[in-house]
């Protein structure tokens, strides 16, 4: 991973994608991590605390959130937190702590086009996702796709590769996951603001 060229891919686009400095064994144990831990996953849901819900006509994966007492899952959080150290000291973005999820995309589901933040709420300021998929290939579906900012045009394609790494700012890159043929996994994780409320709950 070159940090200079993350840097500069997110200033001046917004969003970047890279090979993740991550081992093929973690890689492996994260994978490992999603698939055995299937029962502790829940429905995702949308709109925040009082107003959340489930709607598969919206999303239709099932998450589980990364816990620091979990050996594989502080691995993770581990390498996110050095991650983060390492974008304030250039960025100015004042990431103060991250927190992510293993989501899991039953064959057939989907996310559809959003924004990972609501402008002013400075919750969220940068969402990445890790790929967990070996092979994946064009036919398997699943793509992430990002848009421009007004959400009219698709500026990128990305497959779910393992160990891929997608980083972008939460409140201004619309994007979607479109219909996956396979089962998808990914951690999908938030860089957040001091202050700002965990969506934990
Ligand atoms: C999300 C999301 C994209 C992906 O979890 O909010 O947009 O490619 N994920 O999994
Ligand atoms: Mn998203």
């Amino acid at each position: 991973m070159d940090l200079q060229r993350v840097k500069h891919d997110i200033s001046n686009g917004g969003y970047t994608i890279f090979e993740a400095d991550l081992s093929e064994h973690t890689l492996a144990q994260l994978k490992e991590r999603c698939i055995c831990s299937q029962t502790e996953f829940f429905p995702a849901k949308i709109g925040r605390r009082e107003n959340k819900q489930e709607d598969t006509t919206i999303r239709g994966d099932r998450i589980l959130w990364l816990n620091a007492s979990h050996e594989v899952d502080n691995t993770y959080l581990t390498f996110m937190e050095r991650f983060r150290k390492s974008l304030n000291q250039d960025l100015f973005l004042g990431l103060f702590d991250f927190e992510c999820y293993c989501a899991f995309y039953p064959q057939g589901t989907f996310y559809s086009k959003h924004l990972d933040s609501l402008r002013g709420k400075r919750n969220r300021v940068l969402s990445s996702v890790l790929y967990l998929n070996e092979g994946w290939e064009s036919a398997d579906g699943g793509e992430l796709q990002i848009f421009d900012q007004s959400g009219a045009c698709v500026r990128e394609t990305v497959l779910p590769a393992l160990g891929m790494m997608v980083l972008f700012l939460s409140e201004t890159v619309p994007h979607r996951v479109l219909p996956t043929h396979q089962p998808r996994y990914s951690i999908s994780g938030w860089f957040r603001l001091r202050g700002s409320t965990p969506c934990l709950t």
